[in-house]
């Protein structure tokens, strides 16, 4: 069987994206894209693999994750991952991190050096410290962008979802955010040509949101799930993925129905509000789904034997 790998880096995409704008997430898609085939190529597992393509996105200050994390309503970062292997269903999250250059690693940390799955805030950073990661300095995450997006954010009294669903926010004078300033989680599926299915999630979550929110990011079955039929990295409206445990369902739909990745995942995303969730997927065979209910969602995919895509609106 073939390696197959799917990413995501968001959501969060207006109709009218400036070129300036896409561009740079367009060829950030593109380079994780190759991190991750260029490791299933030289036979790592889709666990590794995944980590991989989820510390480059974190690296990109073009997405809401790692160095591109949005700001909480206090003007600091509180970033969150998740991990999970399909075969042993073996899983690690982090939350409230304000510190860590790649909140991924040490999502897989947490899975593999504590009878843990799931740590926060000061006990997360403490674990960090003692792990030896990367930390910088909390200010490394307060850029200027940042910063505007929060003031813009905070001058329309709202908390600023990754997307802003067009029933509530139109444009920019509706969302207080300017068009294509919006940035998305980040996440990524892969299986391997072993058969081991594995998925990871990373993000600021939401701009102007409360200290200590947490999202779908790193709840094991909301936005972030695999097991032995597929993986899935989930992204948009935290709030709704949680309450439709998205990531979860699509699992389940499989086992419990038989029904394809593609059918399952159809069902879930159109089962939650419109303009609110987009998730990626792959199965043990190597398919690959990534359906959305938003305008958009950045998203990139390749197979073994198929071609690359790149690609951010609905496929014609
Ligand atoms: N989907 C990211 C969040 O709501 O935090």
């Amino acid at each position: 069987m073939g390696w197959a790998i799917a990413l995501h880096g968001g959501a969060g995409v207006p109709k009218n994206l400036p070129p300036e704008r896409r561009k740079p997430r367009e060829e950030g898609l593109r380079r994780a894209l190759e991190v991750g085939v260029s490791a299933l190529k030289s036979h790592a597992s889709a666990l590794d693999a995944v980590e991989l393509v989820v510390r480059e996105l974190e690296n990109n200050p073009h997405f809401n994750a790692g160095k591109g994390s949005v700001l909480n309503s206090n003007g600091s970062v509180e970033m969150e991952a998740c991990i999970m292997d399909g075969n042993t269903k073996n899983c690690g999250a982090v939350s409230g991190l304000s510190t860590v250059v790649n909140p991924v690693s040490l999502a897989r940390l947490v899975m593999e050096k504590t009878p843990h799955i799931y740590l926060g805030f000061a006990g997360a950073e403490a674990f960090a410290r003692e792990q030896g990661v990367e930390t910088v300095d909390p200010s490394h995450f307060i850029t200027k962008e940042n910063i505007e997006r929060l003031n813009h954010a905070k001058d329309a009294n709202r908390v600023q979802l990754d997307y802003t669903p067009p029933s509530q926010a139109t444009n920019e004078k509706d969302t207080g955010v300017p068009e294509g300033d919006k940035l998305g989680t980040v996440g990524c599926v892969a299986v391997d040509s072993h058969g081991n299915l594995a998925t990871a999630t990373s993000t600021g979550g939401l701009v102007n949101k409360m200290i200590g929110r947490i999202g779908d990011t790193p709840i094991i079955g909301a936005g972030t799930y695999a097991n032995s039929f597929c993986a899935i990295s989930a992204t948009g409206v935290g709030e709704e993925i949680i309450r439709c445990t998205v990531a979860r369902d699509v699992a389940a739909l499989m086992e419990y129905t038989n029904l394809s990745l593609k059918d399952a995942a159809d069902q879930v995303v159109k089962g939650a509000s419109e303009g609110t969730t987009g998730l990626v997927g792959v199965s043990a065979g190597g398919e690959i789904t990534m359906p959305f209910n938003t305008i958009g969602m950045f998203r990139a995919c390749a197979t073994e034997d198929g071609v690359p895509e790149v690609a951010i609106w609905p496929s014609l």
